[in-house]
């Protein structure tokens, strides 16, 4: 008999929510992680680290720049780099010592060391073997690099340096505009720091809404955020003090270089599965380094299942934890689902950005007919009321039958009202349906409901 139904490699959102609901379908199940704490790249130095420095960095800007408008009178507060990081590593500690408990009261048994794949059915932890009916490898990823740059974690960072930083850096230079970039951007902004982002493209976030996408950078640039687009970095050289970025304009090939304290390589993420002996055991690999898998989460290696940031699919702990959940549900002989097609996207600046569904840009490239609704939140009487009118709400419907096709939102607490239409998507709803909804006022969400009029007859206060 097998030690275990099912061993799960990797405790990150993948790996202990997959645990947790394994143990909770009746399974005998372990999980092994082998970093001190649970919870992977997302609790550990990821989304939970990177939102308390965002969070104490918006309180901060609110007191500055916000407070005295509301009659709030004083002295600004100053910042205590050490007790913003002690905030923080608080933050994580209460997190991953919450999943540690969770494992207890769903009996998920945690072994701890790093794990290989000897063989099908067994798991290698330090010295011992242990065996499974069932594998799921969810090792997650680690931060891609460029050529020409050496990481020290120091002052040439991956956003694993950038979350603890020794001090706050006078000049950041930020290579790659996308999502880590631009949260760890605004967070250095905001302490004070200069802040250039350089991108390879020529915008930013690659795979939004370019209307959202425009917005979003002009209202970067108001914070004091400067932009390069469209230079290609050659490389980083380390000096006394600072470290200079070579870049090359692709318009015109012409050479250029940026002075920082610091610089943030975040040119994207790689699948991690160095040392699980996956070659060996011959499991099959997608170019770009994934482990490949079917629609039901196995790979060609018969009870070895893989899941998370390290399989295909957008690099989200609430897409690795949806398959988590699903992947367990397949190993207890039930229906594991994940609509691919609804897996919202936040960024969690100030303002916030979310979005789901299909792009303007997606539907042209696909022929599709569609009718877009869009509300500003300077027509929101809440938004105005917290000074964050900048922005709006984008819903793009079928042209014909009203079902909604995608939304895009740029305003406060867009992570939260994307929700709205992630459930109206799942259900089949049309922009009409959202239109008849009561919502309550005043709410961010009246937006959602203004696009969803201007849709149809049109929004009232637009
Ligand atoms: P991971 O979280 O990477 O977990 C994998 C775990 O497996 C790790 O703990 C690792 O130590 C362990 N492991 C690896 N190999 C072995 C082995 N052989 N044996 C034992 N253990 C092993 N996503 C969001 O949705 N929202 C956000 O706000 C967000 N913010 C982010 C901010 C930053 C700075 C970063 C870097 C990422 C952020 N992400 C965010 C992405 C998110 O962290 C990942 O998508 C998510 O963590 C993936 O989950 P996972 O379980 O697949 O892998
Ligand atoms: P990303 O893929 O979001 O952005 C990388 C950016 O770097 C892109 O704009 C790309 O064009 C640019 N780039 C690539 N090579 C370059 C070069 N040579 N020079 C200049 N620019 C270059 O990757 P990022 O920001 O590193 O994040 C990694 C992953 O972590 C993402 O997949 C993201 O989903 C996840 N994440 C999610 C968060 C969230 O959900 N709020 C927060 C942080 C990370």
């Amino acid at each position: 008999m097998a030690d275990f139904d099912v061993i799960v490699i990797g405790g990150g959102p993948g790996g202990y929510v997959c645990a947790i609901r394994c143990a909770q379908l009746g399974l005998k199940t372990a999980c092994v992680e082998g970093r001190e704490t649970l919870g992977g790249t997302c609790l550990n130095v990821g989304c939970i680290p990177s939102k308390a420095l965002l969070n104490a960095t918006h309180q901060l800007h609110e007191a500055e720049h916000n407070f005295a408008k509301m009659g709030l009178k004083g002295k600004s507060p100053s910042v205590d780099w050490k007790q913003m990081q002690a905030y923080k590593d608080d933050v994580i500690g209460g997190n991953t010592k919450g999943i540690e408990f969770l494992f207890k009261k769903n009996k998920v048994t945690w072994l701890k060391g790093w794990g290989s794949i000897p063989a099908a059915g067994q798991v290698k932890v330090g010295d011992e073997v242990h065996s499974a009916k069932n594998i799921i490898i969810a090792t997650g990823s680690e931060a891609a690099s460029l050529p020409g740059i050496e990481i020290d974690e120091d002052t040439v960072v991956t956003s694993t340096g950038a979350l603890s930083l020794k001090k706050i850096p006078k000049s950041v230079v930020v290579i790659g505009a996308g999502v880590i970039g631009l949260e760890m951007g605004s967070v250095y902004r905001r302490l004070g720091a200069e802040v250039t982002v350089v991108e390879f493209l020529d915008a930013i976030t690659p795979g939004m809404d370019g209307e959202v996408a425009k917005s979003f950078q002009k209202i970067l640039a108001k914070q004091g955020i400067d932009f390069v687009l469209g230079a290609a970095v050659q490389g980083v050289t380390k000096g006394k003090g600072k470290n200079t970025v070579a870049y090359k304009l692709r318009k015109d090939e012409s050479e250029h270089t940026l002075d920082a304290e610091v610089v943030l390589v975040a040119t994207g993420r790689k699948p991690y599965t160095d040392g699980l002996g996956l070659a060996e055991l011959g499991v099959e690999m997608e170019p770009r380094g994934q482990i490949k898998t079917d629609a039901h989460w196995a790979t060609n290696v018969k009870g070895i299942y893989a899941i998370g940031d390290a399989i295909v699919g957008p690099m989200l702990a609430h897409k690795a934890e949806d398959e988590g959940m699903a992947v367990a549900e397949v190993v207890a002989g039930k229906h594991g689902h994940v609509n691919y097609d609804v897996i919202p996207g936040v960024i969690y600046t100030t303002p916030e950005v979310a979005s789901v569904g299909k792009t303007e840009e997606a539907l042209k490239a696909e022929g599709r007919a569609y009718k877009v609704g869009k509300f500003s939140f300077m027509g929101n009487a809440r938004a105005k009321a917290v000074f964050q009118a900048d922005g709006f709400v984008k819903l793009i419907v079928d042209a014909a039958s009203d079902r909604i096709l995608g939304c895009h939102i740029i305003g406060p607490a867009a992570g939260d009202m994307i929700h709205e239409i992630c459930v109206a998507m799942e259900f089949g709803a049309s922009a009409q349906d959202i239109a008849l909804t009561c919502h309550a006022h005043p709410t961010y969400s009246e937006a959602v409901r203004e696009a969803a009029l201007a849709c149809g007859d049109g929004a009232i206060h637009a």
